[in-house]
């Protein structure tokens, strides 16, 4: 399969210290990739890599074969790359609906006071109303993000990422802090948007991992230790030694 999105012997290193040696990733059309790996193993940085909030020190970032290395998060976020992070990045005084409604394209390019914008135009709330329904939140489009519970905080997250119609979303441990039932619902709205777009997660949750992944890439020092399908990496020796392998 062609790649999207593809990293190509990224290296990144903060002063003497070498967080990520050499990382090649691909990541198709429409497939849905984990990425699992310790603590401290370089999983977030590396999204900050693609992302555009770190210029590697080495190697390439390409999107749909056009180089993006170096390039801003925004001018990279404008080409269809989305991204959500492992603290939570709401506007917590904004509702539901306006926390979706700053992140629209046409908002963003129009710039004027988002107060006025979506008073005056409701095409930017209708779009925003199909948005909340996608991720699960019909109905609670005028409430306050700080008044969401934690589980439909994270879907308001999922739902500001995808504001920009992005081609490609990066979760970084989408179910962190979430119960059973949070990860659950989160498992079934990542299942329904799959296919759609290409989504690669960061997750220590192996079983929400291997229930929804196409392929699952592990990294450890800075590395891709290991690679391939769900069942691949349940026979991976390395895997089944770690306690990564234990499905909770
Ligand atoms: N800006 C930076 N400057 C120096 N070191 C950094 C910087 N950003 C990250 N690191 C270091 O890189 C290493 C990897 O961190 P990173 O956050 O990428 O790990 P992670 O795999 O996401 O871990 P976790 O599972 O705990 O989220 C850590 O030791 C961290 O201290
Ligand atoms: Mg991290």
């Amino acid at each position: 399969m062609s790649a999207l999105f593809e990293a190509d012997r990224l290296q990144m290193r903060f002063g003497n210290r070498i967080v990520l040696e050499d990382i090649t990733l691909r990541f198709g059309p429409g497939e849905l990739c984990g990425i699992m790996g310790p603590n401290g193993a370089g999983k977030t940085t590396c999204f900050n890599v693609l992302t555009g909030r770190y210029r590697p020190s080495r190697g390439q970032v390409r999107l749909d074969g056009e180089d993006i290395t170096g390039l801003r998060p925004h001018e990279i976020a404008r080409k269809g790359v989305s991204r959500s992070f492992q603290i939570m990045n709401l506007f917590n005084d904004f509702t539901a609906r306006d926390n979706i409604v700053t992140a629209l394209p046409g908002l963003r390019r129009r710039g004027f006071d988002v107060s006025h914008a979506v008073a005056a135009n409701s095409a930017f709330a209708d779009q925003a109303e199909v948005l909340l329904e996608r991720v699960g939140l019909a109905g609670k489009g005028g409430v306050l993000a700080r008044s969401l519970s934690y589980g439909d905080r994270r879907a308001l997250e999922i739902g500001v990422a995808l504001a920009a119609a992005p081609r490609i979303l990066f979760l970084d441990e989408p179910t962190s802090g979430l119960g059973s039932d949070g990860t659950a619902r989160l498992a079934a709205l990542i299942g329904s948007l799959k296919g759609q777009l290409t989504i690669v997660i960061i997750e220590h949750d192996m079983r929400f991992l291997f229930s929804l992944a196409d392929r699952i890439s592990v990294i450890h020092w800075g590395q891709v230790l290991a690679q391939g399908t769900p069942q691949m990496l349940r026979d991976n020796e390395w895997v089944r030694n770690s306690n990564l392998g234990k499905l909770q």
